[in-house]
Protein backbone atom coordinates (compact mmCIF):
# COMPACT_ATOMS: atom_id res chain seq x y z
CA UNK A 1 0.00 0.00 0.00
CA UNK A 2 2.84 2.46 0.65
CA UNK A 3 4.89 1.59 -2.15
CA UNK A 4 1.67 2.22 -4.49
CA UNK A 5 1.22 5.35 -2.77
CA UNK A 6 4.96 6.16 -3.51
CA UNK A 7 4.14 5.56 -6.75
CA UNK A 8 1.10 7.65 -7.04
CA UNK A 9 3.13 10.75 -5.70
CA UNK A 10 6.10 10.56 -8.18
CA UNK A 11 3.61 10.22 -11.06
CA UNK A 12 2.32 13.27 -9.79
CA UNK A 13 5.46 14.86 -9.19
CA UNK A 14 6.91 13.56 -13.18
CA UNK A 15 3.39 14.51 -14.88
CA UNK A 16 4.37 18.27 -14.03
CA UNK A 17 7.13 18.03 -15.92
CA UNK A 18 7.80 15.72 -18.89
CA UNK A 19 11.57 15.80 -18.77
CA UNK A 20 11.66 13.24 -16.08
CA UNK A 21 8.83 10.73 -17.34
CA UNK A 22 11.46 8.35 -18.42
CA UNK A 23 12.89 8.64 -14.64
CA UNK A 24 9.35 7.93 -13.01
CA UNK A 25 9.31 4.83 -15.98
CA UNK A 26 12.37 3.29 -14.42
CA UNK A 27 11.10 3.88 -10.88
CA UNK A 28 7.78 2.78 -11.40
CA UNK A 29 9.34 -0.60 -13.35
CA UNK A 30 11.53 -0.67 -10.57
CA UNK A 31 9.21 -0.73 -7.45
CA UNK A 32 6.20 -2.00 -8.57
CA UNK A 33 6.43 -5.45 -7.03
CA UNK A 34 3.07 -6.68 -9.01
CA UNK A 35 2.69 -5.59 -12.13
CA UNK A 36 -0.07 -7.46 -12.99
CA UNK A 37 -2.32 -5.07 -10.25
CA UNK A 38 -1.43 -1.95 -12.78
CA UNK A 39 -2.09 -3.94 -15.91
CA UNK A 40 -4.85 -1.61 -17.86
CA UNK A 41 -7.29 -4.32 -18.32
CA UNK A 42 -9.94 -3.36 -16.37
CA UNK A 43 -10.56 -5.92 -13.91
CA UNK A 44 -10.44 -5.53 -10.30
CA UNK A 45 -8.86 -7.81 -8.14
CA UNK A 46 -11.66 -8.71 -5.52
CA UNK A 47 -9.29 -8.90 -2.52
CA UNK A 48 -9.03 -5.25 -2.09
CA UNK A 49 -11.03 -2.86 0.25
CA UNK A 50 -13.24 -0.27 -1.21
CA UNK A 51 -10.38 2.35 -1.01
CA UNK A 52 -7.87 0.46 -1.57
CA UNK A 53 -10.02 -0.42 -5.09
CA UNK A 54 -10.36 3.55 -5.51
CA UNK A 55 -6.69 4.41 -4.78
CA UNK A 56 -6.29 1.37 -7.59
CA UNK A 57 -8.11 3.49 -10.14
CA UNK A 58 -6.74 6.08 -9.73
CA UNK A 59 -3.04 4.50 -10.12
CA UNK A 60 -4.12 3.13 -13.53
CA UNK A 61 -5.78 6.66 -14.16
CA UNK A 62 -2.52 8.02 -13.92
CA UNK A 63 -0.81 5.50 -15.57
CA UNK A 64 -2.85 6.25 -18.60
CA UNK A 65 -2.45 10.23 -18.14
CA UNK A 66 1.83 9.43 -17.97
CA UNK A 67 1.78 7.04 -21.15
CA UNK A 68 -0.08 10.23 -23.28
CA UNK A 69 2.68 11.93 -21.76
CA UNK A 70 4.99 9.80 -23.05
CA UNK A 71 3.47 9.71 -26.31
CA UNK A 72 3.80 13.51 -26.65
CA UNK A 73 7.11 13.70 -25.29
CA UNK A 74 8.06 11.14 -27.97
CA UNK A 75 6.58 12.86 -30.55
CA UNK A 76 7.85 16.00 -29.77
CA UNK A 77 11.47 14.17 -29.78
CA UNK A 78 10.40 12.99 -33.30
CA UNK A 79 9.90 16.66 -34.10
CA UNK A 80 13.17 17.76 -32.76
CA UNK A 81 15.05 15.03 -34.30
CA UNK A 82 13.45 16.03 -37.94
CA UNK A 83 13.97 19.20 -37.61
CA UNK A 84 17.47 18.64 -36.48
CA UNK A 85 17.88 16.56 -39.73
CA UNK A 86 16.20 19.24 -41.78
CA UNK A 87 19.08 21.76 -40.12
CA UNK A 88 21.81 19.49 -41.51
CA UNK A 89 19.95 19.16 -45.08
CA UNK A 90 19.41 22.92 -44.94
CA UNK A 91 23.29 23.33 -44.26
CA UNK A 92 24.21 20.61 -46.71
CA UNK A 93 22.06 22.06 -49.16
CA UNK A 94 23.37 25.43 -49.25
CA UNK A 95 26.76 23.63 -49.64
CA UNK A 96 25.63 22.30 -52.45
CA UNK A 97 24.09 25.67 -53.91
CA UNK A 98 27.31 27.56 -52.88
CA UNK A 99 29.57 24.77 -54.77
CA UNK A 100 27.21 25.04 -57.78
CA UNK A 101 27.54 28.72 -57.62
CA UNK A 102 31.55 28.48 -57.61
CA UNK A 103 31.35 25.64 -60.34
CA UNK A 104 29.24 27.82 -62.63
CA UNK A 105 31.38 30.63 -61.78
CA UNK A 106 34.35 29.23 -63.21
CA UNK A 107 32.63 27.71 -65.98
CA UNK A 108 31.91 31.89 -66.81
CA UNK A 109 36.14 32.01 -65.62
CA UNK A 110 36.94 30.08 -68.34
CA UNK A 111 34.58 31.47 -71.08
CA UNK A 112 35.26 35.03 -69.97
CA UNK A 113 37.82 35.80 -67.13
CA UNK A 114 36.19 39.16 -66.03
CA UNK A 115 32.54 38.05 -65.93
CA UNK A 116 33.63 35.22 -64.46
CA UNK A 117 34.99 36.88 -61.34
CA UNK A 118 32.07 39.48 -61.54
CA UNK A 119 29.62 36.57 -60.81
CA UNK A 120 32.00 35.01 -58.38
CA UNK A 121 32.27 38.80 -56.41
CA UNK A 122 28.38 39.34 -56.75
CA UNK A 123 27.67 35.98 -55.52
CA UNK A 124 29.85 36.78 -52.09
CA UNK A 125 31.86 33.61 -53.34
CA UNK A 126 35.12 36.00 -53.62
CA UNK A 127 36.02 39.50 -51.92
CA UNK A 128 36.61 42.00 -53.91
CA UNK A 129 40.04 42.22 -53.15
CA UNK A 130 43.24 41.95 -55.14
CA UNK A 131 44.74 39.59 -52.85
CA UNK A 132 41.62 37.64 -52.90
CA UNK A 133 41.39 37.11 -56.52
CA UNK A 134 44.95 36.50 -56.99
CA UNK A 135 44.70 33.54 -54.22
CA UNK A 136 41.80 32.17 -56.63
CA UNK A 137 43.72 32.54 -59.61
CA UNK A 138 46.99 30.77 -57.89
CA UNK A 139 45.46 27.87 -56.40
CA UNK A 140 43.80 27.86 -60.35
CA UNK A 141 41.25 24.87 -59.32
CA UNK A 142 38.94 24.53 -62.37
CA UNK A 143 40.73 27.19 -63.81
CA UNK A 144 41.64 27.31 -67.75
CA UNK A 145 45.03 28.51 -67.32
CA UNK A 146 44.85 30.66 -70.80
CA UNK A 147 41.48 32.69 -69.19
CA UNK A 148 44.37 33.00 -66.12
CA UNK A 149 46.78 34.57 -68.25
CA UNK A 150 44.26 36.63 -70.12
CA UNK A 151 43.20 37.89 -66.63
CA UNK A 152 46.17 38.53 -65.34
CA UNK A 153 47.33 40.09 -68.62
CA UNK A 154 44.81 43.15 -68.78
CA UNK A 155 45.82 46.33 -68.72
CA UNK A 156 43.64 47.68 -66.28
CA UNK A 157 45.18 49.28 -63.22
CA UNK A 158 42.78 46.50 -60.75
CA UNK A 159 44.10 43.55 -62.80
CA UNK A 160 47.73 44.87 -62.86
CA UNK A 161 47.59 44.65 -58.93
CA UNK A 162 46.25 41.68 -59.21
CA UNK A 163 48.90 40.44 -61.26
CA UNK A 164 51.79 41.85 -58.82
CA UNK A 165 50.00 39.59 -56.04
CA UNK A 166 49.38 36.75 -57.59
CA UNK A 167 53.32 36.87 -58.66
CA UNK A 168 53.97 37.67 -55.41
CA UNK A 169 52.64 33.94 -54.02
CA UNK A 170 55.02 32.17 -56.14
CA UNK A 171 57.89 31.25 -54.22
CA UNK A 172 61.37 31.28 -55.87
CA UNK A 173 63.75 31.86 -52.54
CA UNK A 174 66.70 29.51 -53.05
CA UNK A 175 65.22 28.02 -56.79
CA UNK A 176 67.55 29.00 -59.71
CA UNK A 177 66.36 31.01 -62.35
CA UNK A 178 65.44 27.96 -64.74
CA UNK A 179 63.39 26.47 -61.69
CA UNK A 180 61.27 29.79 -61.06
CA UNK A 181 60.63 29.97 -64.34
CA UNK A 182 59.22 26.86 -64.56
CA UNK A 183 56.64 27.37 -61.92
CA UNK A 184 55.79 30.52 -63.39
CA UNK A 185 55.74 29.89 -66.79
CA UNK A 186 52.82 26.65 -65.83
CA UNK A 187 50.84 28.62 -63.34
CA UNK A 188 49.40 30.40 -66.09
CA UNK A 189 49.42 30.30 -70.05
CA UNK A 190 51.53 33.79 -70.99
CA UNK A 191 49.30 35.36 -73.61
CA UNK A 192 50.69 36.36 -76.93
CA UNK A 193 50.80 40.42 -77.05
CA UNK A 194 54.32 41.74 -76.52
CA UNK A 195 52.75 44.64 -73.99
CA UNK A 196 51.15 41.49 -71.66
CA UNK A 197 54.59 39.33 -71.94
CA UNK A 198 56.41 43.07 -70.69
CA UNK A 199 54.54 43.51 -68.00
CA UNK A 200 54.43 39.88 -66.22
CA UNK A 201 58.05 38.72 -66.93
CA UNK A 202 58.49 42.38 -65.51
CA UNK A 203 56.72 41.26 -61.95
CA UNK A 204 58.39 38.05 -62.45
CA UNK A 205 61.87 39.30 -62.65
CA UNK A 206 61.13 41.56 -59.73
CA UNK A 207 59.59 38.72 -57.76
CA UNK A 208 62.77 36.71 -58.54
CA UNK A 209 65.17 39.26 -57.34
CA UNK A 210 63.10 39.91 -54.29
CA UNK A 211 63.63 36.37 -53.33
CA UNK A 212 67.40 36.08 -53.94
CA UNK A 213 68.99 38.65 -53.28
CA UNK A 214 72.61 39.54 -54.73
CA UNK A 215 72.00 36.93 -57.40
CA UNK A 216 71.92 39.49 -60.81
CA UNK A 217 72.57 43.21 -60.86
CA UNK A 218 69.17 44.03 -61.41
CA UNK A 219 65.66 42.95 -62.78
CA UNK A 220 66.45 43.92 -66.15
CA UNK A 221 69.15 41.51 -65.87
CA UNK A 222 66.80 38.78 -64.50
CA UNK A 223 64.54 40.06 -67.08
CA UNK A 224 66.74 39.83 -70.33
CA UNK A 225 67.90 36.12 -68.96
CA UNK A 226 64.52 34.48 -68.92
CA UNK A 227 63.99 35.29 -72.89
CA UNK A 228 67.52 34.04 -73.46
CA UNK A 229 66.52 30.69 -71.23
CA UNK A 230 63.22 30.62 -73.24
CA UNK A 231 64.54 31.10 -76.43
CA UNK A 232 67.48 28.35 -75.59
CA UNK A 233 64.30 26.27 -74.78
CA UNK A 234 63.17 26.30 -78.00
CA UNK A 235 66.19 26.05 -79.92
CA UNK A 236 67.40 22.86 -77.58
CA UNK A 237 64.00 21.22 -77.94
CA UNK A 238 61.94 22.34 -81.18
CA UNK A 239 62.59 19.92 -83.67
CA UNK A 240 62.57 22.36 -86.51
CA UNK A 241 65.67 24.39 -85.24
CA UNK A 242 68.64 23.11 -86.90
CA UNK A 243 71.21 24.87 -85.09
CA UNK A 244 71.61 23.53 -81.67
CA UNK A 245 73.30 26.20 -79.46
CA UNK A 246 76.33 25.01 -77.32
CA UNK A 247 76.96 25.82 -73.82
CA UNK A 248 79.50 28.19 -75.12
CA UNK A 249 77.92 29.85 -77.39
CA UNK A 250 75.18 30.66 -74.65
CA UNK A 251 77.56 32.02 -72.29
CA UNK A 252 79.14 34.05 -75.26
CA UNK A 253 75.57 35.21 -76.07
CA UNK A 254 74.68 36.80 -72.71
CA UNK A 255 77.92 38.27 -71.99
CA UNK A 256 77.66 41.95 -70.28
CA UNK A 257 74.08 41.79 -69.33
CA UNK A 258 74.42 42.06 -65.16
CA UNK A 259 74.65 46.38 -65.73
CA UNK A 260 77.72 45.49 -68.31
CA UNK A 261 78.89 42.70 -66.47
CA UNK A 262 79.16 38.93 -66.94
CA UNK A 263 77.57 36.54 -64.62
CA UNK A 264 79.41 33.30 -63.49
CA UNK A 265 79.62 30.91 -65.77
CA UNK A 266 78.90 28.17 -63.57
CA UNK A 267 75.26 29.82 -63.36
CA UNK A 268 75.13 30.13 -67.07
CA UNK A 269 76.19 26.33 -67.16
CA UNK A 270 73.83 25.08 -64.49
CA UNK A 271 70.99 26.63 -66.38
CA UNK A 272 71.68 25.71 -69.26
CA UNK A 273 72.23 21.72 -68.48
CA UNK A 274 68.69 22.01 -66.72
CA UNK A 275 66.98 23.23 -70.06
CA UNK A 276 68.83 20.80 -72.08
CA UNK A 277 68.06 17.90 -69.64
CA UNK A 278 64.31 18.87 -69.55
CA UNK A 279 62.21 21.29 -71.80
CA UNK A 280 59.89 23.90 -70.04
CA UNK A 281 56.22 22.80 -70.06
CA UNK A 282 53.81 25.46 -70.84
CA UNK A 283 49.92 24.98 -70.37
CA UNK A 284 47.95 24.60 -73.06
CA UNK A 285 51.13 24.11 -75.17
CA UNK A 286 49.51 23.62 -78.69
CA UNK A 287 52.59 23.38 -80.44
CA UNK A 288 53.22 27.20 -81.02
CA UNK A 289 55.70 27.70 -78.50
CA UNK A 290 56.54 31.11 -77.19
CA UNK A 291 59.39 32.14 -78.86
CA UNK A 292 57.33 31.60 -81.97
CA UNK A 293 55.28 34.19 -80.57
CA UNK A 294 57.86 37.05 -79.90
CA UNK A 295 60.69 36.44 -81.48
CA UNK A 296 61.88 36.49 -84.90
CA UNK A 297 62.37 33.76 -86.89
CA UNK A 298 66.47 34.27 -87.97
CA UNK A 299 66.75 33.05 -91.64
CA UNK A 300 69.99 33.76 -93.99
CA UNK A 301 70.49 32.32 -97.20
CA UNK A 302 71.59 33.56 -100.90
CA UNK A 303 69.80 36.57 -102.71
CA UNK A 304 70.21 39.20 -105.61
CA UNK A 305 70.47 42.64 -104.39
CA UNK A 306 69.71 45.61 -106.90
CA UNK A 307 72.23 48.49 -105.63
CA UNK A 308 71.39 51.26 -105.00
CA UNK A 309 73.11 53.87 -107.33
CA UNK A 310 74.54 51.67 -109.77
CA UNK A 311 71.76 49.47 -111.10
CA UNK A 312 73.24 46.37 -110.79
CA UNK A 313 72.68 43.04 -109.30
CA UNK A 314 75.13 41.77 -106.83
CA UNK A 315 74.60 38.04 -105.10
CA UNK A 316 74.73 38.45 -101.17
CA UNK A 317 74.85 36.68 -98.25
CA UNK A 318 71.67 37.70 -96.67
CA UNK A 319 71.03 37.28 -92.85
CA UNK A 320 68.05 38.31 -91.20
CA UNK A 321 68.15 38.62 -87.13
CA UNK A 322 67.44 41.27 -84.19
CA UNK A 323 64.86 42.67 -86.94
CA UNK A 324 67.66 43.86 -89.36
CA UNK A 325 68.45 42.30 -92.96
CA UNK A 326 72.44 41.95 -92.60
CA UNK A 327 74.21 41.31 -95.94
CA UNK A 328 77.73 39.99 -96.70
CA UNK A 329 79.83 39.73 -99.56
CA UNK A 330 81.04 36.12 -98.60
CA UNK A 331 79.35 33.68 -95.81
CA UNK A 332 82.55 33.93 -93.59
CA UNK A 333 82.87 37.65 -93.73
CA UNK A 334 82.86 39.26 -90.35
CA UNK A 335 81.64 42.59 -91.52
CA UNK A 336 78.38 42.77 -93.33
CA UNK A 337 78.29 44.93 -96.41
CA UNK A 338 75.01 46.49 -95.21
CA UNK A 339 72.97 46.60 -92.88
CA UNK A 340 68.83 47.53 -93.54
CA UNK A 341 66.73 48.05 -90.08
CA UNK A 342 63.75 47.00 -91.10
CA UNK A 343 62.03 49.14 -88.39
CA UNK A 344 59.35 51.31 -90.61
CA UNK A 345 59.28 49.56 -93.50
CA UNK A 346 56.58 47.40 -95.60
CA UNK A 347 57.62 44.44 -98.06
CA UNK A 348 55.51 43.79 -101.32
CA UNK A 349 56.28 41.35 -104.55
CA UNK A 350 57.26 43.25 -107.19
CA UNK A 351 58.07 42.22 -111.24
CA UNK A 352 60.90 42.62 -112.71
CA UNK A 353 63.00 41.02 -115.30
CA UNK A 354 64.83 38.76 -112.61
CA UNK A 355 62.31 36.16 -111.47
CA UNK A 356 60.98 36.32 -107.45
CA UNK A 357 61.04 39.48 -106.71
CA UNK A 358 60.25 41.70 -103.30
CA UNK A 359 60.61 45.08 -102.46
CA UNK A 360 61.52 46.69 -98.92
CA UNK A 361 59.89 50.72 -98.71
CA UNK A 362 58.30 53.58 -96.16
CA UNK A 363 54.69 53.35 -96.99
CA UNK A 364 53.87 56.50 -98.02
CA UNK A 365 56.65 57.80 -98.86
CA UNK A 366 58.08 57.09 -102.22
CA UNK A 367 61.24 59.49 -102.58
CA UNK A 368 62.33 58.85 -99.02
CA UNK A 369 65.81 57.00 -98.66
CA UNK A 370 65.74 54.35 -96.38
CA UNK A 371 67.58 54.82 -93.06
CA UNK A 372 70.51 51.66 -93.54
CA UNK A 373 74.28 52.08 -94.03
CA UNK A 374 77.13 50.23 -95.92
CA UNK A 375 80.85 49.19 -96.03
CA UNK A 376 82.24 50.56 -99.34
CA UNK A 377 85.41 49.27 -100.45
CA UNK A 378 88.04 51.35 -98.80
CA UNK A 379 86.38 49.92 -95.27
CA UNK A 380 84.54 53.65 -94.81
CA UNK A 381 80.98 52.84 -93.63
CA UNK A 382 78.74 55.23 -95.26
CA UNK A 383 74.42 55.87 -94.89
CA UNK A 384 72.70 54.04 -97.75
CA UNK A 385 71.30 55.43 -100.77
CA UNK A 386 68.21 53.54 -101.60
CA UNK A 387 64.98 54.66 -101.32
CA UNK A 388 63.63 50.99 -101.71
CA UNK A 389 65.59 48.01 -102.09
CA UNK A 390 64.92 45.10 -104.35
CA UNK A 391 65.54 41.53 -103.90
CA UNK A 392 65.41 38.40 -106.24
CA UNK A 393 65.11 34.95 -104.08
CA UNK A 394 66.62 31.81 -106.40
CA UNK A 395 63.24 30.32 -105.80
CA UNK A 396 59.59 31.03 -105.47
CA UNK A 397 59.62 28.97 -102.61
CA UNK A 398 62.41 30.62 -101.36
CA UNK A 399 60.64 34.10 -101.77
CA UNK A 400 57.65 32.71 -100.08
CA UNK A 401 59.92 32.18 -97.05
CA UNK A 402 61.95 35.48 -96.81
CA UNK A 403 58.70 37.54 -97.29
CA UNK A 404 56.61 35.97 -94.63
CA UNK A 405 60.11 35.91 -92.11
CA UNK A 406 60.34 39.66 -93.17
CA UNK A 407 57.11 40.44 -92.47
CA UNK A 408 57.25 38.72 -89.04
CA UNK A 409 59.99 40.44 -88.13
CA UNK A 410 58.25 43.67 -88.84
CA UNK A 411 54.70 43.17 -86.91
CA UNK A 412 56.76 41.52 -83.93
CA UNK A 413 57.99 44.81 -83.65
CA UNK A 414 57.24 46.07 -80.21
CA UNK A 415 58.28 42.99 -78.07
CA UNK A 416 61.77 43.04 -80.46
CA UNK A 417 61.69 46.76 -79.40
CA UNK A 418 61.05 46.50 -75.53
CA UNK A 419 64.03 43.78 -75.43
CA UNK A 420 66.65 45.80 -77.20
CA UNK A 421 65.85 48.52 -75.52
CA UNK A 422 66.57 46.66 -72.03
CA UNK A 423 69.52 45.62 -73.44
CA UNK A 424 70.82 48.69 -74.51
CA UNK A 425 70.54 49.60 -70.97
CA UNK A 426 72.34 47.43 -69.37
CA UNK A 427 75.15 47.17 -71.62
CA UNK A 428 75.32 50.76 -71.63
CA UNK A 429 76.41 50.52 -67.89
CA UNK A 430 79.46 49.05 -69.17
CA UNK A 431 80.91 52.64 -70.42
CA UNK A 432 80.64 54.03 -66.59
C1 LIG B 1 36.00 45.43 -57.60
O1 LIG B 1 36.77 46.53 -57.19
C2 LIG B 1 37.30 47.28 -58.24
C3 LIG B 1 38.21 48.36 -57.70
O2 LIG B 1 38.23 48.41 -56.34
C4 LIG B 1 36.17 47.89 -59.06
O3 LIG B 1 36.69 48.61 -60.16
C5 LIG B 1 35.27 46.76 -59.57
O4 LIG B 1 34.17 47.30 -60.24
C6 LIG B 1 34.80 45.88 -58.44
N1 LIG B 1 34.14 44.74 -59.02
C7 LIG B 1 32.97 44.27 -58.60
C8 LIG B 1 32.39 43.13 -59.34
O5 LIG B 1 32.39 44.76 -57.66
C1 LIG C 1 41.38 26.72 -72.44
O1 LIG C 1 41.02 27.82 -73.27
C2 LIG C 1 41.64 27.81 -74.54
C3 LIG C 1 41.29 29.11 -75.24
O2 LIG C 1 39.96 29.46 -75.03
C4 LIG C 1 41.20 26.58 -75.30
O3 LIG C 1 41.83 26.56 -76.57
C5 LIG C 1 41.58 25.35 -74.50
O4 LIG C 1 41.14 24.19 -75.16
C6 LIG C 1 41.00 25.42 -73.11
N1 LIG C 1 41.54 24.30 -72.35
C7 LIG C 1 40.80 23.45 -71.68
C8 LIG C 1 41.50 22.37 -70.94
O5 LIG C 1 39.58 23.54 -71.66
C1 LIG D 1 60.02 24.64 -74.71
O1 LIG D 1 60.16 23.85 -75.86
C2 LIG D 1 59.15 22.88 -76.05
C3 LIG D 1 59.53 22.10 -77.29
O2 LIG D 1 59.64 22.93 -78.39
C4 LIG D 1 57.82 23.58 -76.21
O3 LIG D 1 56.79 22.62 -76.32
C5 LIG D 1 57.56 24.48 -75.03
O4 LIG D 1 56.39 25.22 -75.25
C6 LIG D 1 58.71 25.41 -74.84
N1 LIG D 1 58.50 26.23 -73.66
C7 LIG D 1 58.52 27.56 -73.69
C8 LIG D 1 58.31 28.24 -72.38
O5 LIG D 1 58.67 28.21 -74.72
C1 LIG E 1 60.46 54.89 -87.33
O1 LIG E 1 59.39 55.80 -87.11
C2 LIG E 1 59.42 56.42 -85.85
C3 LIG E 1 58.18 57.28 -85.75
O2 LIG E 1 57.90 57.95 -86.94
C4 LIG E 1 60.72 57.25 -85.72
O3 LIG E 1 60.76 57.85 -84.45
C5 LIG E 1 61.89 56.32 -85.88
O4 LIG E 1 63.10 57.04 -85.82
C6 LIG E 1 61.80 55.58 -87.19
N1 LIG E 1 62.89 54.62 -87.27
C7 LIG E 1 63.68 54.49 -88.34
C8 LIG E 1 64.77 53.48 -88.27
O5 LIG E 1 63.53 55.17 -89.33
C1 LIG F 1 71.76 59.12 -103.95
O1 LIG F 1 71.24 58.86 -105.22
C2 LIG F 1 70.73 59.98 -105.91
C3 LIG F 1 70.16 59.51 -107.24
O2 LIG F 1 69.42 58.38 -107.11
C4 LIG F 1 71.86 60.95 -106.14
O3 LIG F 1 71.36 62.12 -106.76
C5 LIG F 1 72.48 61.31 -104.79
O4 LIG F 1 73.62 62.14 -105.00
C6 LIG F 1 72.91 60.07 -104.03
N1 LIG F 1 73.40 60.43 -102.73
C7 LIG F 1 74.50 59.88 -102.20
C8 LIG F 1 74.84 60.34 -100.81
O5 LIG F 1 75.17 59.05 -102.79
Amino acid sequence: MIRVLILVVSLFACSAGRSCAHKCIVHQSGHIARPSVLATDKAMPDDLTPEEQQELENIRRRKQELQEDIQRLKDEIAEVTSEIENLGSTEERKNMQRNKQVAMGRKKFNMDPKKGIQFLIENDLLKNTSDDIAQFLYKGEGLNKTAIGDYLGERDDFNIQVLHAFVELHEFTDLNLVQALRQFLWSFRLPGEAQKIDRMMEAFAQRYCQCNPGVFQSTDTCYILSFAIIMLNTSLHNPNVKDKPSVERFISMNRGINEGGDLPEDLLRNLYDSIKNEPFKIPEDDGNDLTHTFFNPDREGWLLKLGGRVKTWKRRWFILTDNCLYYFEYTTDKEPRGIIPLENLSIKEVEDKKPNCFELFIPDNKDQVIKACKTEADGRVVEGNHTFYRISAPTAEEKEEWMNSIKAAISRDPFYEMLAARKKKVSSMKRH
